[in-house]
């Protein structure tokens, strides 16, 4: 999990370019710690990170959450080395935080599809699960299908101690909202320590995944193509010239027409000459103004079925690429978040505003691309 600059969104016209835009969310940091199956306030100190680190800005090396262990790492190349799975109809969906209406609703999107769907969950499944019924529901239910494993599958896995939530957060995240990551992880920790079979298959999970649709390879990461809880894939810097220059890396890299991603909890997608990029923000939360709504990305060499109400999409060559709606039972969800976190727990706090819909995020900020060009055949469909 990484939470990124709450932001909004909405299911309104697309246009064409996006703006970028970052507000990092207002904080008060309170500590936490799990007792029973919720989560109260307390006070809790800032963990401390071990050697062979990477840091994600320019922030110390020994600020907890700020880092990219050296294990995250990996190559465009090891990707592209990767054997491929065929699918015809692929789901990629990141960032489903422990929201088991969520998960219902993925699963009920199913029928609306005219032929088999392949289900890859890249990451980040678990992070307001801190409930031990609730945490062993969500992961044996994702076990079923495709996944890999996110920053806090890769946490969670740890047999000893874990202060570090791994989401290697930039400078742009507020202090406090990095601490409070922190607490959660601990928290939620110590619920899959007495999940040990859970935590031998997340451990054993990989880091990234390849897909053959249509014709075209289809990479799948949590983070980025170079490390699994990068951010060089995040909304904020879409626009900068060095960003654009690692896509276009990356794409080359990976061999990909396509690159899914999550982890910076803000959806875009990118349309490039050489392919596309599409982060899907949160399966789990809602995404977009006056949404309350989680997201998918469904890639797949059909149109989405019209039941499905695709939010924006694009087409590179015969390659359908859109964003999905997953509308939860909104009401359902809190009350099962408000039987974990109390008022005042860093998962409270940093989150239940945008678990309300207190976001500032629009399809125009999403949908960014380099060309319109039609012959190419990457647009955006009307
Ligand atoms: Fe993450």
């Amino acid at each position: 999990m990484a939470e990124s600059s709450d932001t909004p969104g909405s299911t309104a016209q697309v246009k064409t370019t996006g703006v970028t835009e970052a507000v990092v969310p207002a904080d008060g940091v309170n500590g936490g710690e799990a007792t029973g199956d919720q989560v109260t306030g307390g006070e809790v100190t800032g963990g401390e990170v071990t050697g062979g680190e990477i840091t994600g800005g320019s922030k110390p090396p020994s600020v907890a959450g700020r880092s990219c262990p050296v294990d995250y790492r990996y190559n465009p190349a090891d990707i592209a080395a990767t054997p491929a799975k065929a699918a015809n109809v692929l789901y990629v969906i990141g960032g489903l935080y422990g929201n088991s209406e969520a998960l219902k609703t993925v699963l009920s999107l199913l029928r609306f599809e005219r032929e088999p769907v392949t289900l890859c969950f890249n990451g980040d499944f678990n992070w307001f699960n801190v409930a031990s019924d609730r945490f062993r529901q969500i992961n044996t239910t994702v076990q079923q299908y495709d996944a890999i494993r996110g920053n806090v599958e890769t946490g969670l896995a740890e047999r000893g101690t874990l202060t570090d939530c791994g989401c290697a957060y930039p400078d742009f995240v507020d202090d406090a909202v990095v601490s409070r990551s922190n607490q959660i992880i601990g928290a939620l920790h110590q619920t899959a320590l007495q999940h040990s079979d859970l935590q031998d298959w997340m451990r054993g999970l990989p880091r990234y995944r390849r897909y053959e649709v249509a014709g075209h390879s289809v990479a799948i990461v949590h983070g980025d193509p170079e490390a699994l809880a990068g951010w060089g894939l995040c909304q904020e810097t879409l626009d900068e010239p060095e960003s654009r220059e690692s896509i276009a890396r990356w794409l080359a890299g990976t061999n990909a027409s396509v690159i899914a991603c999550t982890h910076t909890c803000l959806p875009f997608l990118y349309c490039a000459q050489s392919g596309a990029v599409i982060n899907n923000g949160a399966s789990g939360m809602p995404n977009f103004r006056n949404s309350l709504s989680g997201l998918l990305s469904r890639i797949s060499h059909s149109p989405p079925p019209q039941q499905l109400q695709a939010i924006y999409g694009a087409r590179h060559d015969e390659l359908y690429i859109d964003a999905i709606p997953i509308p939860y039972a909104h009401a359902a969800w809190i009350s099962e978040f408000n039987e974990q976190w109390a008022a005042d727990s860093p998962a409270h706090l940093s989150y239940f505003d945008r678990l309300m819909g207190a976001i500032d995020y629009t399809t125009t900020h999403a949908v960014r691309w380099l060309s319109t060009d039609a012959k190419s055949g990457r647009h955006l469909r009307p």
